[in-house]
């Protein structure tokens, strides 16, 4: 029997690319998704779609009813750092109170596995150089907070209800699918790497870089950026763990290498063959200096070995991508 998996924000980016790897893997996928930032495009014909809002309890339950889910992989959120703060109340509904309605259904229809979609921001301003996941966990954002309350909410329950999860800690999602069939499409886009292509393509004027006076080699921040197909098989390997009855953890996912927003520029102009207007500008609220991710533990124990560890390959992917839906899944 293969197994049933419910994808919640399947249609998202990060989701869109963990369908089709269950997919590839033999899986059975259901998406839930309430199209407020996924996109119907992305949804393979293959799966069954349901256009759900997790804060609608009745049609929460009656997809419960009507299926057997082995486990679910929880990817529906809010997840705009900046917004965070201007709509607290929103995120708490939706990433926190909404969540917990989806775990009650679990557990009342007896699906006690569940992978969740966590993320760096946990962590706040990072003590020392790489981040490992017994890093205290002091979020400087709203957005964070609603994930941390979330893993909170996932030991409570594991404790008390016996739900095994796992969550993963993303460091900066990026990249596309090679097929070029799916990628990021955010809308607004304030992600640095669809922004510069999308500059490149000439959907904008510039890109700012928000700060040059930072404490790193080139005044720039740097980050730890991950390809969407490297964090999709993580999931994988996260679910098979689950299956295999391993235990409840957190990991983080990141390739351990940080790249400045200078070097990711460059990057984009030596890939794209094409040069554009560049603004340095003021630093944007909320940035830490320097977030790369000690991964360590998801090699060790989920045997994870992200592919794309060089920036050029990831932004290869993301420009194929961009190129080839310069206005994201609209055309
Ligand atoms: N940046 C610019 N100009 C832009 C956009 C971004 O200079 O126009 C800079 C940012 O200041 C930052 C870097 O590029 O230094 C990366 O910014 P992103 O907005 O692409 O990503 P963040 O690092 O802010 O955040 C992302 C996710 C978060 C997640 C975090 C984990 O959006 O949800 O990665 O590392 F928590």
């Amino acid at each position: 029997m293969t197994k049933h998996i419910l994808v919640t924000g399947g249609a998202g980016y990060i989701g869109s690319h963990v369908v089709r790897k269950l997919i590839d893997n033999g899986y059975t996928v259901s998406i839930l998704d309430n199209l407020i930032n996924g996109n119907k495009e992305s949804v393979p014909s293959e799966v069954a779609f349901y256009k759900i809002d997790l804060g609608d309890i009745s049609e929460l339950r009656k997809l419960f009813d009507e299926n057997n889910f082995d486990a679910v992989m929880h990817f529906a959120a809010f997840i705009e750092a900046g917004v965070s703060m201007k709509k607290p109340a929103e995120f708490f509904a939706n990433n926190c109170i909404n969540g917990s309605y989806l775990l009650n259904e679990m557990l009342r229809h007896g699906v006690k596995k569940i992978i969740f979609s966590s993320t760096a921001a946990v962590y706040g301003n990072p003590i020392g150089n790489k981040i490992k996941e017994d890093h205290p966990l002091n979020p400087v954002n709203h957005y964070g907070r609603t994930k941390l309350i979330f893993e909170e909410l996932l030991r409570m329950y594991k404790e008390s209800y016996d739900l095994e999860y796992i969550a993963l800690r993303y460091f900066n999602a990026s990249g596309a699918d090679e097929s070029a069939e799916i990628g990021e499409d955010h809308d607004p886009e304030t992600h640095l790497i669809p922004l510069v292509l999308k500059t490149v393509l000439g959907e904008r004027e510039n890109i700012k870089i928000f700060g040059t006076d930072y404490g790193t080699p080139d005044g720039t921040c740097v980050r730890d950026y991950i390809h969407v197909n490297d964090l999709a098989n993580a999931h994988i390997l996260a679910l098979e763990r689950l299956f295999k009855n391993g235990e409840s953890d957190v990991f983080n996912l990141g390739n351990g290498k940080g790249f400045s927003v200078e070097q990711v520029i460059d990057s984009a102009k030596k890939i794209t063959g094409k040069d554009f207007k560049v603004i340095k500008t003021n630093r944007r609220k909320g940035d830490p200096a320097v977030l790369v991710a000690d991964s360590t533990k998801a090699r060790d124990i989920l045997k994870w070995n992200p592919k794309y560890t060089s920036i050029d390959d990831i932004i290869k992917t993301a420009w194929r991508w961009h190129k080839k839906h310069p206005n994201g899944y609209n055309n």
